[in-house]
């Protein structure tokens, strides 16, 4: 009796100690995804910049309705200017509004990465 007792705690140990931890559950991939338009930036645009910026209704003049439109906008420093601007800067995009860093951020990486479309 005393040897089945002993045998079920060393297998409950075993099997206690090689049951899925936290750190098995955690991707240990690195993060190689790079950013593109089609899958991070498109969706910012759409929901915080379209509705003043498309091709029916020029906000300043520009238009956002297109990757290439966008991508030239990144390009020359205009929308990077504007989203950074401090809080309250008549001038900050979206206007009356305010991307949350992890979007500006987004746009950033997207910059460096080259502007990839997908
Ligand atoms: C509520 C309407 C509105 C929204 C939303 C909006 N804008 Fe604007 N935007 C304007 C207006 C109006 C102007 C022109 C006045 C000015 O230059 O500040 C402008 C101007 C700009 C300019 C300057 C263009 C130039 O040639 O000088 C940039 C860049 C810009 N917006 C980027 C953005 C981006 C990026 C977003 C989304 C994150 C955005 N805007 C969202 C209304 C808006």
């Amino acid at each position: 009796m005393k040897n089945i007792i002993f045998l079920l705690l060393i297998s409950w140990l075993f099997f206690s100690c090689s049951a899925t931890s936290p750190e098995d559950l955690v991707d240990d991939e690195p993060i190689t995804a790079s950013v593109t338009y089609n899958d991070d930036i498109s969706p910012i645009v759409e929901s915080q910049c379209l509705s003043c910026h498309n091709d029916n209704f020029m906000s300043g003049g520009n238009s956002y309705s297109s990757y290439v439109q966008f991508r030239d906008a990144v390009e020359n420093g205009e929308v990077i200017n504007r989203i950074t601007r401090p809080v309250g800067d008549p001038e900050k995009m979206p206007q009356g509004g305010q991307l949350p860093d992890s979007s500006i951020n987004l746009i950033i990486q997207w910059q460096a990465d080259g502007y990839l479309e997908n």
